[in-house]
């Protein structure tokens, strides 16, 4: 089946998030700080019928530890989800790469995000390496902060 990957509303993003990222929260609940700020942006990949297989959100975030106060001279990738029938499709990484190319346009900033063990590998075949350690999100598991430099 074919898709196109397009821009979503927050609103559009979570049942997937729902389903896939927070199972244990209502899709109305699973609003991130910063889902409708001026420099966030959703995609996503959508079917013939318009059902949404995989989404991405990006945001205009420090990458931690950071004064609060500093600017944030970081790009944040969020809410990175394919649901399993489509995974290992490619949609995940095309959401990567689209996104990546956009905010890069913009201002060549670090992208960084806290990503789930499980998904080390998929992050590290499109180029992000792990900084830091292992550390635990409550009722998720444990993540470590993964950042695709511009050099790279
Ligand atoms: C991680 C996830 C987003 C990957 O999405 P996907 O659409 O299946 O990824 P793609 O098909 O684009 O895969 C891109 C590449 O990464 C590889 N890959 C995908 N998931 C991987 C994983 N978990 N570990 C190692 N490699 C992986 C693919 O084999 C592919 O390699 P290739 O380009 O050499 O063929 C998806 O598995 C998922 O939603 N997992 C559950 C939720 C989750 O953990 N999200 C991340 C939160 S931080």
């Amino acid at each position: 089946m074919s898709h196109e990957i397009r821009e979503l509303s927050a609103a559009e993003t979570r049942p997937v998030r729902q389903r896939v990222l927070r199972p244990h929260q209502r899709p109305e609940e699973l609003v991130y700080p910063g889902d409708d700020d001026h420099d966030t942006f959703h995609l996503g990949a959508v079917d013939d019928s318009g059902e949404v297989m995989a989404i991405l959100s990006m945001y205009r975030h420090a990458q931690p530890p950071a004064d609060p106060m500093d600017e944030p001279r970081a790009w944040r990738i969020r809410g990175m989800a394919s649901i399993p029938e489509a995974r290992g499709t490619g949609l995940g990484r095309l959401l990567v790469e689209q996104a990546r190319d956009r905010v890069w346009e913009q201002s060549c900033d670090p992208i960084w995000c806290n990503a789930r063990e499980n998904a080390f590998g998929f992050y590290q075949k499109l180029g992000f390496e792990i900084v830091g350690g292992i550390f635990e999100i409550e009722g998720i598991g444990p993540h470590a902060v993964m950042v695709l430099s511009p050099s790279d």
